[in-house]
C-alpha cells in the first residue's frame, strides 16, 4: 500500500540520512525502482512531473500501474508516489486520482499568493492522509517545460511557508534540474544553514540531484537535507546502456529485438543508478 512520505522523512531526518525520490516515465522505470528499494529494503518516493504523468496517459493509470506493482511484485518497503512540481490544478487532479504525496510548486508565484495556494493545499492534504511539498526559491534549469531562475530562497520566506504546516520544504540553494555547468558555483551551504535554521525539524528536500558530488550530498544531508530528487541520471543511464545494446547489433541477433530484450539494459543501469545512490543517500536497510 502507498504511504505518504512524512513519516519516512521525519525518520530520514532524524536520522541523517536522505531518502531518494526517483522520477518514473514508463512500466521499466517503475518496476527497476520499486525492485532495487526493496533489494537495498530503502524506502523510496516515486516522482511524477506533469508531463510524465500525460505520456503515461494520465494520473489515473500511474496510480493504477504502482498499486498492481505493490502487490504482484510483494514490494514491502514504504513506497510514496508523489506528484514533482505541480501545479495547483494538478495537484487536486493528484489527490484525486489516489498519489500519496504531492508537490505544490508556487514558487513563480509572489510569496503571498505561494503562501494562500500552499494553504488551502494543506487542508486538503490533511483531510486525505497525504504529505504535501512547498517550494521557494526556484531550482534552475528546466524540467518537463518547469523553468527555473535558480533564485537561492530567503530564509524568512521558507519560514513563512514551513509554519503553515507543509510536510516537507524545496528550498532552491544553487541546484539545478539536467547537467550542471562547468561553471557551477556548487550548492549554497550559507543558504541551507540559514533556511535549517529557521526552519527546524522539517525536513528539506533537494531537488536536482544529478551530478551533485558525493561530497556536498552528504554536506547537504548533515545540514538538514532529507530528500533527493533524482532523475535526469537515470535518463542518461537508461539511453546509455539501450545505445550500447543497439550499437553492438544485439537487437538483429536472434529475437534481440524483443522490447523485453532491448529495454532490459536500460531497466539494469536504472536499477545500479538507483542503488548508487541509495547508498550515497544513506538510505539503505532503513526501511
Ligand atoms: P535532476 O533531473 O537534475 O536529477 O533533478 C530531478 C528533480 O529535481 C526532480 O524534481
Amino acid at each position: 500500500m502507498l504511504v505518504s512520505a512524512t513519516e519516512m522523512l521525519k525518520k530520514a531526518k532524524a536520522g541523517h540520512y536522505a531518502v531518494g525520490q526517483f522520477n518514473i516515465n514508463n512500466l521499466e522505470w517503475t518496476k527497476a525502482i520499486l525492485q532495487t528499494a526493496q533489494e537495498c529494503n530503502s524506502p523510496v518516493i516515486l516522482g511524477v512531473s506533469e508531463g510524465a504523468g500525460k505520456y503515461m496517459t494520465g494520473y489515473k493509470t500511474v496510480v493504477g500501474m504502482v498499486n498492481g506493482m505493490l502487490e504482484e511484485l510483494n514490494i514491502t518497503v514504504p513506497v510514496a508516489l508523489h506528484l514533482d512540481h505541480g501545479s495547483y490544478e494538478g495537484c487536486l487532479k493528484c489527490v484525486e486520482a489516489g498519489f500519496s504525496s504531492i508537490m505544490f510548486d508556487g514558487s513563480h508565484y509572489p510569496i503571498e499568493e505561494n503562501v494562500a495556494k500552499t494553504t488551502e493545499l494543506v487542508k486538503i492534504v490533511k483531510e486525505h492522509g497525504m504529505s504535501l511539498e512547498a517550494e521557494v526559491g526556484s531550482i534552475g534549469g528546466e524540467e518537463d517545460g518547469v523553468i527555473g531562475a535558480g533564485e537561492c530562497a530567503d530564509p524568512k520566506e521558507c519560514k513563512m511557508i514551513a509554519d503553515l504546516g507543509v510536510d516537507f520544504l524545496a528550498a532552491g540553494i544553487g541546484n539545478i534540474h539536467g547537467k550542471y555547468p562547468a561553471n557551477w558555483k556548487g550548492l549554497s551551504f550559507e543558504t541551507l544553514a540559514a533556511v535549517q535554521e529557521l526552519t527546524g525539524e522539517l525536513p528539506l528536500v533537494l531537488h536536482g540531484g544529478t551530478g551533485i558530488p558525493a561530497d556536498q550530498i552528504k554536506k547537504a544531508i548533515d545540514l538538514g537535507v532529507s530528500k533527493i530528487n533524482v532523475n535526469t541520471e537515470c535518463q542518461l543511464a537508461f539511453a546509455d546502456a539501450t545505445r550500447k545494446y543497439i550499437e553492438a547489433g544485439k537487437d538483429l541477433e536472434g529475437k534481440g529485438f524483443d522490447p523485453r530484450k532491448l529495454l532490459a539494459p536500460g531497466a539494469e543501469a536504472i536499477k545500479a543508478t538507483v542503488k548508487e545512490k541509495m547508498e550515497l543517500f544513506g538510505s539503505v536497510n532503513k526501511a
